[in-house]
């Protein structure tokens, strides 16, 4: 029935927001510019495509939805020619080596890369550095293209990358600190330290990385580093009812060895919406951990990933899918997903934003509803398969499925109608945003991806699994033996 919309998708996708290079398709543009219509003595007249901002160039980020839609397409060569250019812009200089650039497009016959040095915060984003690795590997297993990961511009590009992440630093912890708007969210929204989203990606680039070196140290490295940090983000990230309310009676101050509050958390920087919020059986991971200034907000990306790269247990996801089905007033609304809840009030978005004029409370980033990131949940959920699951879990994955099949039918009645909008604004998501960009690839794409996962192949949702650690240390011992013999 709405089998038109998903073929005008397909052609916007391939047609308009395909960019070729030396005759080879190599990603997409993050909005497809307009051309606009004016009267100009009083004519109607065409006025060049609208590339303001940089919405005109291929983000890494935004191509991770696009790379996922080619690998279920069969384009699996576009996804090849992206990341090979991602390894040709990854960056050699003294300072920065190893980082990959936020976004790049093509000028005449030569590719200019923006390693954030033009992006509006200014700074690098991390979140496309950790994504190569996570889609290289989903590449290879999709393909069985193992000889290509094994290939020099592979190796070459992980080994920089992990020189990057595994040198010594002024910190013990796992974590990578960053500075706001390191992310998706890329402009202030008090994200700095060690934001969630951030986190999860190391984990599933290090894990990535493990799986697709050829050298045993430096895989043993990234999987020691990684199960580290696996450990570390349950312990201090992880928020339930029950770890409220041990929060709430632990002493703080402490010094020395033996902590119990290593943080410094005080009961009085726990919100208490917290307590509607979570319920009996909710849980899920927590924005960010800072000495005394943890951040209590729901980030929807970061904990969808959390759940498909197995950083939380099947326990654990099975909670944070109970507590998005009890808040899903908040979080589906009229348009899944808000970006993150609840949004920074005025006063925080005055102080802590300095005002950001995008970002104001339920607009944008600053709890803004955006289409793309319903994919991210389907992934998550259905990639369990439920003939496989206990009786708890198949309780909410039920639900859940319901849950995403009514806002796919949403996205289907509202985005092409509207034109294919970058995000939502309100506290029901129910307008267009203010500020939105019309013909955003990643919410054309996310569409497509979605019918392709709930139409297709329920395997079609295993495309993001990470290789278990316990398989990667197999590896590991037989390598060893193997040249021992
Ligand atoms: C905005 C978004 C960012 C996205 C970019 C291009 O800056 O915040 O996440 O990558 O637009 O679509």
């Amino acid at each position: 029935m709405h089998e038109h919309h998903l073929e005008a998708a397909r052609d916007l996708l391939y047609k308009k927001a395909m960019v070729a290079f030396e005759g080879r398709s190599i990603g997409t543009v993050a909005a497809i510019p307009q051309v606009k219509h004016m009267y100009v003595e009083g004519h109607l007249q065409a006025i060049k495509p609208d590339c303001d901002l940089n919405y005109n160039e291929i983000f890494i980020r935004d191509n991770v939805p696009v790379a996922l839609y080619c690998l279920l397409d069969g384009e699996t060569d576009i996804v090849r020619n992206f990341l090979e250019i991602c390894l040709q812009l990854q960056s050699q200089d003294i300072r920065t080596a190893g980082i990959f650039p936020t976004s790049f497009f093509v000028d005449q016959h030569r590719l200019v890369a923006d390693y954030g040095q033009r992006a509006i915060g200014r700074v690098v984003s991390i979140d496309a550095t950790l994504w190569v690795p996570i889609l290289a590997l989903a590449y290879v297993r999709k393909t069985g293209d193992w000889e290509w990961g094994r290939g020099a511009g592979v190796q070459e590009g992980l080994q920089r990358l992990l020189g990057l992440i595994l040198q010594p630093s002024f910190r013990e912890d796992p974590t990578l600190y960053v500075p706001d708007g390191a992310f998706m969210i890329d402009r202030p929204l008090d994200v700095w330290g060690s934001p969630l989203e951030v986190q999860v990606l190391l984990y599933g680039a290090l894990m990535a990385c493990s799986a697709l070196l050829e050298a045993v140290h430096l895989s043993e490295a990234a999987l020691q580093r990684a199960c580290n940090l696996r450990r570390y983000i349950r312990k201090h990230y992880w928020l339930n009812s029950r770890i409220v309310q041990t929060l709430r009676r632990r002493p703080t101050e402490q010094y020395g060895d033996v902590v119990v509050n290593e943080y410094n958390i005080r009961t009085e920087t726990i919100p208490h919406w917290l307590q509607t919020w979570l319920g009996e059986d909710g849980g899920f991971l927590i924005g960010n951990i800072r000495t005394g200034r943890p951040d209590f907000r729901f980030f929807t990306l970061g904990n969808c990933l959390a759940a498909i790269f197995d950083v939380i247990s099947l326990a654990q996801q099975r909670s944070l899918f109970s507590l998005i089905l009890k808040n899903h007033g908040d979080l589906v609304a009229e348009m899944p997903m808000r970006i993150c809840h609840p949004p920074l009030d005025e006063n925080d978005w005055q102080n802590k934003t300095g005002f950001d004029p995008k970002n104001r409370p339920w607009c944008y980033h600053n709890a803004g509803h955006w289409p793309c990131l319903l994919a991210y949940l389907t992934i998550a959920v259905l990639r369990h398969h439920p003939k496989f699951l206990d009786m708890r879990y198949s309780q909410v994955y039920l639900p859940m499925q319901e849950l995403i099949r009514h806002g796919y039918l949403q996205q289907l009645k509202k985005l092409p109608a509207q034109k294919w909008p970058e995000y939502f604004d309100g506290p029901t998501g129910v307008w267009m945003g203010q500020e939105s960009r019309i013909y955003q690839t990643w919410t054309i794409v996310g569409l497509l991806l979605l019918n392709q996962l709930l139409a297709g192949d329920p395997k079609h949702s295993n495309l993001l699994d990470l290789i278990p650690m316990a398989s990667i240390k197999n590896r590991h011992l037989m390598r060893t033996r193997e040249t021992l013999l």
